[in-house]
Order: C-alpha cells, then structure tokens, then sequence
C-alpha cells in the first residue's frame, strides 16, 4: 500500500482541487479519498475545459478512479445525491465509483439548523461543526444507518487492507490555519487537516510517500475575524483572483503571504512537494510582498519573491512549483 497526501497550508482555497485533479490525471492512483471535512469545503476543478464544484465527492471521480469520502469526514446525504447529479449533468460518469466509507458520520438538518444560527465563527452554515460535535458526544449518526446511503457503503480495512496492490491519493480539505488544534482558534473548522489526519482513515504511517502542501502567493481567509488590512489593493487582489467562496459566494478577505504560518504548516505536515498558485495574480498587481517573522518584505518582482521562498525551503529538500490560473502544475 502506498498514498499520497494533498493538504493545504494556509486557511483553505489554496487550489487543492486543481492539484488533486493534476495528479488523478498524470499518477496511478488505485482510490482518491477525502479525509476531513463535510460540504464547507468548495474545490474548484476544470475537467475537459469545463468548471465543476465539488463539496463532498473526490477527484478521482473525473477520471474513473474510486472515490472515497472517508470516515474522517461528515457527510449531508441531500448535498451528496446533488453533487453526484451535478457532475451527471456535466457529462461525468459516476456509477460504481463513489463510495462512503460506513463509519462516516451523517450532517442532518438539525446540525444545519444549529449552524445557521452561528454569528461568531461566521461558519459555511453547512451543519459541519454540530455533525462533528455530536460525533464524539457519541451522539451521532453513522453513515451505515442511512437507507438511502447503502449502494455506497464500503468498509474501509476491507478496501484497503485485502491485499491488492492500493495506491490511494488523500484529498485534504480546508487548511492549516482553519485546522481545530493549529488554527486561530476559535475561528477554525471542527475537523483536523493536516496530513496526519488522512492516517486516520485507515492507512499506516509507512504508507505515506508525498505530501503535497499547496499555497497561495498571497493568503485569503473566509470567516468572522478581521483579517484583510485596509488597503484597497486586497480589493484588486480579490477580484483579478476572484476569490469569493466557492461553496458560500462570500467574498474571501486578503491579505499577503504570512510566510511564518506557511513554514510552520510544511513542518508539521511533513511536506515534500510545495505548490504555491495564483502567480499570475501577484504579477497582475505588480506588488511583491509577505510577511516573516512579522515584517513586510517587499520584493522588485516575482524572481526575486521564488527565489526568496526557494532559499528559505533549501535544507528541507522540498520540491518547489509555482502556477498560474492558467499553467499545469
Ligand atoms: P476548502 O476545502 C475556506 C471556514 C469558514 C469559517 C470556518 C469554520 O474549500 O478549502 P465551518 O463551516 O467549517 O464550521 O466554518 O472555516 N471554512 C473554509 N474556508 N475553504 C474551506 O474549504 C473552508 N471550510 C470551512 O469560512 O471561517
Ligand atoms: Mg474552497
């Protein structure tokens, strides 16, 4: 057995799903699996010149690969039947390749009900932080009792540990900053996403070969907190990167790079492969700038900004990518 992780270092929409999709298409993945997470997530992926959005389904799904929503996940069985018509309607062929891992747990209409009564966190309302609350209240709904859920129930040791050669890619959801233990709590998810919450979807550590961390040249969060400083060059930065929620539609608040968060977040998740996207916004603006150690570095162009971040990755042997919208990683 081997895997794959895909996790993001900043606080979401960093571009996991066009990674995710990149690597479905150029690796040989037996089974692409969610493991964090419920429909807050958004991924936004161009398959065939076309745009899809998917919340709760896995990439591999656009390339006839198993996918998996995994036991770490919560799982809205309404949100699930629509996103699977979706990709239908998009000419994607669904049958026989989603799966629900059984322990997954169910969002019901009660968690959503509570969510959309948050004001503090400023929640995706998608019922995500109560489906996880009454899970280790030990209160909650596993995917298994759900009748309408059968035909895509799979047990996950049985799946992955029967002996057959699996290559399975972990697709991560939300990001560091948003993760319940590392994140600016209390404005962060209810589930882990760090690389080692993909283990706890039934794979051993040795199982683990890349851990591909993707960030952005600048930082968007979606949330309650002030986060974008007054200057209107984060309202230009937000709409040549059109960076308003794919699940939500709110608009996301910018800032530049804080590259002490992202250094932290290679660290912990154990990052082999760093992709940094939207550099071709950056190069729109003109403005070269991150945060380290709680300075403003300015930089004269992007040459200069990759190699600043190339020597400041040099002992830790990561392999470095940058993309704009419009590249192939
Ligand atoms: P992807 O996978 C960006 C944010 C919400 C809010 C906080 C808690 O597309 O990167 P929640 O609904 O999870 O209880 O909300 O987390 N949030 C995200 N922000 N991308 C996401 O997912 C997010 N999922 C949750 O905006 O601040
Ligand atoms: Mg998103």
């Amino acid at each position: 057995m081997q895997a794959d992780v895909v996790v993001d270092l900043q606080y979401g929409d960093c571009g996991k799903g066009k990674v995710t999709h990149h690597l479905c298409r150029t690796q040989n993945y037996t089974h692409v699996v969610r493991y964090n997470g419920g429909c807050n997530a958004g991924h936004t992926i161009y398959h065939n010149g076309k745009k899809f959005i998917t919340h709760h389904i896995p990439a591999g799904v656009f390339f006839g690969v198993k996918s998996v929503i995994g036991p770490g996940c919560v799982i809205n069985p309404d949100q699930f039947f629509k996103e699977i018509k979706e990709l239908n309607d998009g000419g994607i062929n669904t049958d026989g390749l989603i799966f629900i891992a059984k322990n997954t747990h169910i969002i019901t209409e009660k968690h959503k009900k509570q969510d959309s009564e948050d004001t503090t966190i400023g929640t995706t309302r998608s019922g995500n932080g109560p489906a996880y609350r009454d899970k280790y209240s030990r209160d909650g709904i596993r995917a298994s009792a759900i009748p309408a859920l059968k035909d895509y129930m799979i047990d996950m040791y049985e799946e992955l540990h029967s002996g057959k050669r699996t290559n399975i890619l972990f697709e991560g959801a939300q990001g560091f900053g948003l993760d319940i233990d590392w994140g600016d709590y209390p404005y962060v998810t209810s589930s882990h996403c760090t690389s080692g919450a993909a283990l706890l979807n039934g794979v051993p550590p040795q199982a683990i070969k890349k851990v591909w961390g993707v960030a952005k040249m600048y930082e968007t969060y979606v949330g309650a907190k002030k986060f974008e400083p007054d200057n209107e060059i984060f309202s230009l930065i937000r709409n040549l990167g059109q960076e308003y929620g794919a699940t939500t539609g709110r608009p996301r608040q910018c800032n530049w790079m804080n590259w002490d968060l992202v250094d932290k977040a290679i660290n912990i998740n154990g990052v082999t492969d760093l992709v940094f996207n939207k550099v071709d916004i950056l190069d729109q603006v003109g403005r070269y700038k991150l945060y380290h150690k709680g300075e403003l570095i300015k930089f004269e162009n992007c040459e200069q900004m990759k190699d600043w971040i190339n020597e400041a990755v040099a002992t830790r042997f990561v392999n470095v990518y940058f993309s704009g919208d419009k590249d192939r990683i």
